[in-house]
């Protein structure tokens, strides 16, 4: 399966079944869980260039996709602060576009509007890989999630995945849960009616059969593989008092323990605030930051296959 070659990576529904399960194969040859000899990969993509374009905060995906280009031989060039740029001077989002089209080979974009990865690749000729546009979606983080349930469950199929919090403005849930809906995966949604799964996703969990529940508290008896924790998305709240009385809603304080005894494994896309209470952090089934980790493995064979270098 070849097909990556100058792909834009812009919405998780645009990949196959196969096609995902092919990117998370390829991540293992980059996670030295399973490449034990020390192997450099920099002459992947020596001479290439990664232009990371940040319009909006973050920390680990800037930093995993900054690691991951440079690990396998990359330069790279852009911002996180668009007010250093010429848009500081009134410069147009596509003419940003592209003059980055023309100094790098791939271009990961984060941007406040849903929709905005989808309009730059329209403009730029090479791949374009959204990092997250505004409460769309997030497919790498996405492809990270799916390989990091791989790795602990043994499998995709003939799980259970909750997901709590912030279903509404959360990115990463929605293309998660698109993802998982590839799969034979129940799905559970835990949030605040207000923050509920929006309809245009459940429209398409429905249209492929998935099997569903949706609950307004996490339920007494709860049974799942994975819980995945999310923050509630504040900078996405119109009125910043109803941001006040939803977000401590939904919080796993230290009582969430019996069910991590028990064998649910807590994932969370981090940043946290106050979602998930620190003394959970030590439970060898609390893997977030292991998730996080695995990010840097899912984004080296990603910017590898669409360089068409793999
Ligand atoms: C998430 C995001 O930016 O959507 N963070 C991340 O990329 N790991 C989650 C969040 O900000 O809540």
């Amino acid at each position: 399966m070849k097909n990556f070659k100058g792909r834009d990576i812009i919405d998780i529904k645009d990949l196959s079944k196969e096609e995902i399960l092919f990117v998370l194969k390829t991540a293992k040859r980059f996670d030295p869980e399973f490449v034990k000899k020390d192997r450099s990969n920099y002459e992947i993509a020596q001479g290439k260039i990664a232009g990371l374009l940040f319009f909006e905060p973050s920390t680990r995906t800037e930093q995993s996709f900054r690691a991951a280009a440079q690990k396998i031989g990359m330069g790279i060039i852009g911002f996180n602060d668009p007010e250093s740029t010429s848009i500081h001077k009134g410069e147009s989002f596509k003419d940003t576009i592209r003059i980055i089209d023309s100094y790098a080979d791939v271009l990961i974009l984060r941007h406040p509007q849903g929709g905005s990865a989808k309009e730059a690749a329209e403009v730029a000729e090479i791949p374009v890989i959204n990092a997250g546009d505004g409460p769309n979606q997030h497919p790498t983080q996405t492809l990270l999630d799916l390989y990091t349930i791989l790795k602990e469950a043994g499998k995709l199929d003939g799980i259970t995945v909750a997901l709590m919090g912030d279903l509404k403005y959360g990115r990463t849930v929605h293309a998660l849960s698109l993802a998982l809906s590839r799969f034979k995966v129940k799905q559970i949604f835990i949030s605040h009616p207000k923050l509920k799964m929006p309809d245009e996703f459940t429209a398409i969990l429905k249209s492929r059969e998935v099997e569903y529940e949706e609950f307004d508290h996490l339920p007494q008896k709860f049974e799942a593989d994975f819980l995945y924790q999310t923050r509630v998305q504040k900078e996405r709240f119109g009125d910043l008092n109803e941001y006040k009385k939803i977000k401590d809603k939904f919080i796993l304080d230290a009582s969430f323990r019996k069910y991590l005894d028990q064998g649910v494994k807590l994932m969370h896309p981090l940043p946290r605030i106050n979602e998930i209470d620190p003394t959970l952090d030590s439970h060898q089934n609390a893997i977030y930051f292991k998730q996080a980790r695995n990010g840097l493995y899912v984004r080296e064979a990603l910017l590898a296959l669409v360089l068409g270098r793999l």
